[in-house]
């Protein structure tokens, strides 16, 4: 890597074993609920990527220590004083949101920067709000900040009209402390919705149904500091399955929770892999050309989830036939087709469809990534190239991915 830029020589084939990080997404939301309780946690197998690095850049702000061993992080919620998170990285990410339900948990008021995050479409916040509202919560929207403040949380029916991932863990963050019983309708069923309940229960909170479409959290007085490990992360590992799809590669991936892959073995196996898998590995192989897929659609979980869609496309751009894919979960989320065109990838797209036909010989070129997940996803496109590929906007996949060029080298590929 050179500064924002990878540069990649293909064509290379991904073989090999790889421990995967620990998972962004779970480990945002853990961390903001660490602020519920007074005390030193112990989150382990925590990835060290530049969002986890501004949440806790947010947490020191509100007056917590943090200290890192390696991968085992240590947070001491203590002195934890200040509502107000303002420091440079808010804004920057979009789970800067959970601290709503946190901070307003533990200190029943709380302002943050309007949060940002990848370029993918608007990112609305009205259900978050709507759902801290119904437990009691009200809010001021400032020029560049967002406050809150509720004299007391107390449990309600809350209905989710959509199931947002981040609304579900703000208002079970803000549900754990409060009064009374809340019962929360068309939640997430995301694994990370899954992590984020064990861990407020290892807390002390009272939580059933999480996995489910409806959660109940019986409110507790209080809560205590806990230990963790966070699971390895789903997306990581999908993005390179993708990869050894794309490249006939053949990769074992340990210490991944299958379950928290949905049915993406299965869609592996449908593009022509030979996939095995147990409790917490999986083998693919791959000795053919990717086959196409039909139609596939980006789903909450367990349907197939938005973050792989990128690698799908670069994958299926390479497959011996058509294939069709549709984006319900985000607009704008086909930034990465502009970059394939580049490298020869015969992929269009319009609204939320993308039409890829298939039969691309790749080749290297200068694209850029505009976003975490579809940065990613080029760094494999590159891979199956033939020629140099100069990948830019590097730093959007720091956001998510530790280490990209070890993981790679642990995958037999020379950067
Ligand atoms: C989380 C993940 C992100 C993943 C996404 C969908 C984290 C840190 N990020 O993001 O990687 O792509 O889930 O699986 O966990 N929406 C509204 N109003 C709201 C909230 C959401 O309209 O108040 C819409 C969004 O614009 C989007 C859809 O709902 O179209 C899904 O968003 P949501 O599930 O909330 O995603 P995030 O929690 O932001």
């Amino acid at each position: 890597m050179d500064g924002n830029k990878l540069y990649i020589k293909g064509p290379q084939r991904m073989h090999g074993e790889l421990l995967v990080q620990g998972s962004k997404n779970a480990a945002l939301p853990i961390l903001a609920a660490t602020v519920l309780g007074k005390g030193i946690f112990i989150i382990h197998h925590c990835p060290r990527i530049s969002d986890v690095k501004h949440m806790l850049e947010l947490l020191e702000d509100a007056g917590c220590r943090i200290h890192w061993e390696g991968h085992m992080l240590i947070v001491d919620t203590r002195e934890l004083c200040n509502y107000r998170v303002s420091c440079g990285g808010a804004g920057k990410m979009r789970s800067t949101v959970t601290l709503l339900g946190s901070i307003l948990g533990r200190m029943h008021q709380v302002e943050i920067p309007y949060p940002g995050g990848c370029t993918i479409g608007k990112r609305p916040i009205d259900l978050h709000l709507k759902g801290l509202e119904q437990l009691g919560a009200v809010f001021e929207h400032q020029e560049h900040t967002l406050y809150g403040s509720a004299q007391m949380l107390h449990g309600a029916q809350v209905y989710l009209d959509f199931p947002s991932v981040g609304a579900t863990e703000n208002v079970l963050l803000a549900a754990v402390l409060a009064e009374g019983t809340t019962v929360l309708h068309g939640a997430a069923m995301e694994p990370e919705i899954v992590e984020l309940a064990s861990f407020l229960r290892k807390m002390g909170a009272d939580i059933t149904g999480d996995g489910n479409p409806v959660i109940t959290v019986k409110g507790v007085s209080k809560l205590h500091a806990a230990e963790y490990i966070i699971p390895s992360d789903r997306i990581v590992a999908g993005t390179y399955l993708f990869g050894a799809v794309m490249t006939r590669g053949e990769v074992r991936l340990l210490h991944v929770p299958i379950s928290h892959l949905g049915h993406l073995p299965e869609l592996l196996e449908q593009m022509g892999a030979v996939v095995e898998a147990e409790e917490d590995w999986i083998h693919v192989r791959m000795e053919r050309q990717c086959r196409p897929i039909p139609y596939m659609v980006t789903a909450p979980f367990p349907g197939f989830p938005t973050d792989l869609q990128s690698a799908l496309v670069a994958a299926l751009s390479t497959a011996s036939g058509t294939s069709f894919i549709e984006e319900k979960i985000f607009e704008a989320r086909f930034q990465i087709v502009e970059e394939l065109q580049k490298m020869g990838a015969s992929v269009v797209s319009e609204d939320s469809f993308a039409l890829m036909d298939g039969n691309a010989k790749l080749h290297g070129a200068r694209v850029e990534a505009k976003e975490l997940r579809g940065g990613a996803a080029l760094i494999m496109a590159a891979l199956a190239a033939e020629g140099e590929t100069c990948i830019s906007g590097m730093e959007y996949v720091c956001r998510g991915y530790e280490d990209i060029n070890s993981d790679l080298k642990k995958l037999g590929i020379v950067v």
